[in-house]
């Protein structure tokens, strides 16, 4: 297949060009490198069927890639990705998470793609859920300018589909972690705790260490795109987690055990707007994609620690 990733120098959509190309399709990465690096396709480059183009996913090189390309789907992952930066400039959030979707989706629609699939947020779309694990029945409350953008992103896809037959599939991503993870991104903290304990510093955990998140490991959200190729998430928008919660102290545990440090963070007051609890309920991604997370946490973690011992070397 002809693949366009966008976001493709990501944490995610660089893992994702790497798999594509090892599966053999022929993969066009784009990504305007405002925190994606070019390090992180050190990989995909080396392969004749892998093409990178450095621009910005808003603007008007976006249409021309793809009617020249002719993508058998594109992959839309290019994104403002702190959802703090987000709150502090909500503008420059809708520009890149919003106009951005919108550019591939026109231009998607324009040239006649048949299929897209877009990387939502499971982690902040549906707000603080009435029950967990969060379904994807549930109303959406997002409680910043990022879950907003996700969950506008949903409906233009929904819309798309509609009024031109795009076929569209959203996947609502937990907390993603693993090899080339950004410490400001929504599973952030597994970097910061597993950088700081690989040296010995101090960490931090803010609030009483109770909030739990929905950690999935890159490989299985990649794993997710994949199964999206050929249809099968059509029409659909799936949580894309692990199913369990994991508490921030839980996960402190986890990491210095896995680098051999002591399990004694600092306590700091908590943050506002911090969401206590999300676990994603990820039944409908099985029935639909025959999908299934595979990676436990403490595997993941430690292949992501021995990645960030890797860096350090
Ligand atoms: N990491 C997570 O836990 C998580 C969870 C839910 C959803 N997501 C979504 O998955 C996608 C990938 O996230 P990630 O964690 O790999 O983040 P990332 O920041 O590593 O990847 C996003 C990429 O988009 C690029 N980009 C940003 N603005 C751009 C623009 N205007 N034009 C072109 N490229 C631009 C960045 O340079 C970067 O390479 C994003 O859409 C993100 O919102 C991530």
């Amino acid at each position: 297949m002809r693949v366009i990733v966008t976001g493709a120098a990501g944490f995610i959509g660089s893992h994702l060009a790497d798999r594509l190309v090892a599966d053999g399709h022929r993969v066009t990465g784009l990504d305007d490198l405002s925190t994606g690096k070019l390090e992180n396709l050190s990989g995909a480059r080396k392969s004749k069927l892998f093409g990178f183009h450095r621009f910005d996913v808003t603007s008007s090189d976006l249409p021309v890639l793809v009617a020249r390309d002719e993508p058998d789907v594109v992959l839309h992952l290019a994104a403002q990705m702190d959802v703090r930066k987000s709150v502090a400039d909500p503008l420059h959030d809708t520009r890149t998470n919003v106009l951005g979707t919108v550019n591939v989706l026109e231009a998607c629609a324009r040239a006649g793609v048949p299929r897209v699939v877009f990387a939502s947020s499971g982690g902040t779309v549906y707000g603080t859920p009435p029950k967990l694990p969060a379904s994807e029945r549930m109303t959406l409350h997002p409680t910043s300018p990022y879950g907003s953008a996700k969950a506008a992103g949903e409906t233009y896809v929904a819309a798309y589909q509609r009024l031109h037959g795009l076929a569209g599939c959203s996947l609502r991503l937990g907390n993603v972690y693993g090899p080339r993870q950004d410490p400001h991104g929504e599973a952030g903290v597994v970097g910061i705790f597993a950088g700081a304990l690989a040296k010995g510093q101090p960490t931090k955990v803010f609030g009483d260490g109770t909030s739990s998140r929905d950690y999935v490991y890159v490989d299985d959200v990649v794993d997710a795109f994949v199964r999206c190729l050929g249809g099968k998430g059509d029409g659909r928008r799936l949580n894309i987690g692990s199913g369990t919660g994991t508490t921030v102290r839980q996960l402190h545990t986890l990491v210095a055990r896995a680098v051999g440090a002591p399990d004694a963070p600092e306590f700091a007051p908590s943050r506002a707007g911090e969401l206590q609890a999300i676990t994603l309920d990820v039944g409908q991604a099985r029935r639909a994609l025959g999908w299934e997370p595979v990676v436990g946490l403490e595997q993941g973690l430690a292949q992501t620690i021995e990645w960030v011992r890797s860096r350090k070397r």
